[in-house]
């Protein structure tokens, strides 16, 4: 496979959590990622616990340079739900990391988001692996927002399989409904106007070109918007991505220390501490959530969602997608949370979403190994 291409600017938004902190050490460890800044949201555990976890983290991986911000503490309109029972009671699972010393930002996420977008016009890339209340924010406050990112890619939804929170949610949807209506609505205005105002291309470009968009575009004046859609990876295919404790191994291998002592550690606290401060953070944090994933999914390893979406948005060639017209549902006495998308177009509305509906997993897993793997070599 050729090489991804060079500098992608990201801003990550996150809710630090396990798989958040291993989504941040893929970052740092991918030369092709420029990090302009990481927003914390409320999700996984409240948002001064995010914004300490990501700064911890950031400053394991060498990079206290980082900007780092906090938003809004709670959901746009909903209580704040956490999750210690996924992620532990701090949101690092069993690890320990030194309280970190780098500053926080002054500027608020949704400032911090609207400002940088604005500042390099079609530059950035947003990914976003929380609840999109910061991003709803920095929407409402620049509805422009749609058209000045490169892209917006979300962690977030369930499109055709079973929620992880509730039967039709996924956990990021989940906490605040309200704020993903609100971005996936921005999006949908912002290509509607585009197509309405004629800036469509014909022959557009992009991920997710298919029969299905030849539908939407006889629906919409044989145009597509010149408006990026969002990138929307969901369960669908961050489910297929399970780190196993093999692949842990793998990485120590890669990172030039023993792989047996590290699957020793991340199956079994008794196990001695590895040296290496990136391998032990791992292997404490994921033994918590590998402990997590026996219990409710029934296998001894964790799905990785953050990280396989952090790796597609540097390379979209690890996702195949298809567009269309999501929605989300907020009120529902039972589907509050649904990410609901309209695959037989049975809404006239045209696609707000590039939905991710395949993953090249072992692909993803095996760059996972090599990126985290030389990151703790270089920081061991
Ligand atoms: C998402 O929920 C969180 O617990 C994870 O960090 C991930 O972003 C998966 O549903
Ligand atoms: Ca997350």
């Amino acid at each position: 496979m050729a090489q991804p291409r060079r500098s992608v600017p990201l801003i990550l938004d996150v809710d630090t959590g396990i798989d958040d902190s291993l989504a941040l050490l893929y970052a740092c460890a991918s030369p092709e990622a420029e990090i302009v800044a990481v927003t914390c949201s409320a999700g996984n555990v409240d948002a001064r616990q995010v914004a300490e976890n990501t700064r911890a983290v950031l400053e394991l991986a060498g990079r206290p340079d980082v900007e780092v911000a906090v938003g809004r503490e709670a959901p746009l309109l909903r209580e704040l739900v956490t999750t210690p029972e996924t992620h532990g009671p701090r949101g690092i699972g069993w690890a320990e990391l030194p309280p970190p010393v780098m500053p926080l930002s002054p500027r608020r996420s949704p400032e911090l988001i609207v400002e940088e977008a604005r500042r390099r016009p079609g530059e950035i890339t947003l990914v976003t692996l929380a609840p999109l209340t910061n991003v709803a924010i920095a929407a409402l406050r620049e509805p422009e927002l749609p058209r000045l990112l490169r892209r917006l890619v979300i962690m977030g939804g369930a499109y055709r399989v079973p929620g992880n929170t509730t039967p039709v949610s996924e956990w990021n949807v989940h906490v605040d409904p309200d704020a993903a209506r609100i971005v996936f609505g921005a999006w949908a205005r912002a290509v509607e106007a585009d197509m309405a105002a004629g800036r469509g291309e014909t022959a557009g470009t992009g991920v997710g070109r298919t029969s299905a968009e030849d539908v939407q575009r006889a629906s919409w004046g044989n145009a597509s918007p010149t408006v990026p859609r969002a990138l929307a990876i969901g369960l669908d295919v961050t489910e297929q991505a399970r780190l196993l404790p093999r692949h842990l191994g793998a990485l120590a291998d890669r990172a030039g220390t023993a792989a047996p002592a590290l699957e020793a550690r991340v199956r079994s606290g008794d196990a001695p501490p590895p040296e290496n401060l990136v391998l032990r953070y791992l292997a404490d944090a994921l033994r918590f959530y590998m402990e997590f994933h026996e219990t409710s999914d029934h296998f001894y390893g964790a799905f990785i969602h953050d990280p396989f979406v952090v790796a597609a948005a540097l390379d979209d060639r690890l996702v195949r997608t298809e567009p269309v017209a999501v929605d989300v549902e907020t009120g529902g006495a039972i589907s509050a949370g649904q990410t609901v998308a309209d695959w037989r177009h049975l809404w006239g509305r045209p696609a707000n979403a590039d939905v991710a509906v395949e993953g090249d997993a072992d692909a993803f897993l095996e760059r996972l190994v090599d990126r985290v793997g030389a990151l703790a070599a270089r920081r061991g």
